[in-house]
């Protein structure tokens, strides 16, 4: 994907939290993000000391709607991390634009988009930080946990390798505070044998998509997948919105399980109404 680190962590998660950490996000810090995404994304934040400052999604696309990202914008802003939520990039030129005039770094949350471009690029390279998960249901899982950090910048690939590993360089010499956060050898094993197969996957979960969308597109009541002009879409999940009735859509989900297929509601709780976050004061 043309970056020139890539560091193996123990999960998604961690790699967001190294990633932040690496980027020097600390106490009292704001990061920018979306609350329509897994938890993950803003307890990773949080785990580093700072406030996820919540903007809302492109309610077309799901990711954060970038035209809201300025207002929220403050002195302690110190990151703007997207989501590519489904397997679809954000909208990042005018993210990286607004990171470039207020000196912010940007993380992105590519758990969900390996393979995905922007552009020409592919997500995980496009900002200063890439953070992907190998969880089973993700587009390159293994068998239990596993993550990854992608960066150019080697201060970063390095913070990253220290912050894995109990923060040293060498063993027994403990330079920062750290994690035992590193790739387990085996899912590592798993994830090179998989990763060769990872083109031919994608093409067939895109196959399907077309699929479901021929099948799909006279149904009046749900929306299908949106696909924004510069962006490619890898389907790590195929969701469909139903527009007016929820009991149209446990209904469905119902019958889906009779037939042994498998579904979920991504997501119910968006992450600002969650209790975790009740302290933040937000809206419905
Ligand atoms: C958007 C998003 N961010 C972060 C994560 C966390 O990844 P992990 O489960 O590997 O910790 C996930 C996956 O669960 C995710 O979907």
């Amino acid at each position: 994907m043309k970056v020139s680190y890539a560091v193996g962590v123990a999960s998604g998660t961690e790699a967001l939290q190294l990633g932040l950490l690496a980027c020097g996000v600390e106490s009292g810090d704001e990061v920018i993000t979306t609350p329509f995404t897994f938890i993950a994304t803003a307890e990773a934040i949080t785990q580093c000391g700072a406030v996820p400052v919540f903007v809302d999604i492109d309610p077309v696309t799901y990711n954060i709607d970038p035209t809201k990202i300025e207002f929220k914008i403050t002195d302690r802003t110190k990151a703007i991390l997207p989501v590519h939520l489904y397997g679809q990039a954000a909208t990042m030129k005018p993210i990286l634009e607004l990171a470039e005039k207020y000196n912010l770094l940007v993380i992105e949350d590519c758990a969900q988009s390996l393979g995905a471009k922007y552009k020409e690029k592919k997500t995980g390279s496009i900002g200063d930080v890439g953070c992907f998960s190998f969880f089973p249901s993700k587009i390159l899982g293994a068998y239990g946990d596993g993550g990854m950090i992608t960066t150019n910048n080697p201060e970063i690939a390095e913070k990253v390798k220290m912050l894995r590993n109990h923060g040293c360089k060498e063993k027994y010499y403990h330079l920062i505070p750290g994690f035992n956060s590193r790739l387990d050898n085996l899912q590592a094993t798993i994830l090179r044998v998989k990763l060769n197969h990872i083109d031919n996957w994608t093409k067939k979960r895109k196959q399907a998509a077309e699929l479901y969308a021929h099948y799909l597109k006279e149904v009046d009541e749900i929306t299908l997948p949106y696909l924004g002009p510069d962006k490619s879409h890898v389907f790590n999940y195929y969701t469909i919105r139903f527009k007016n009735s929820q009991k149209n859509r446990n209904q469905l989900q119902q019958h889906l399980r009779t037939q042994g297929i498998a579904n979920a509601i991504y997501y119910p709780v968006s992450l600002h109404l969650q209790d975790v976050y009740r302290h933040l004061k937000h809206k419905n």
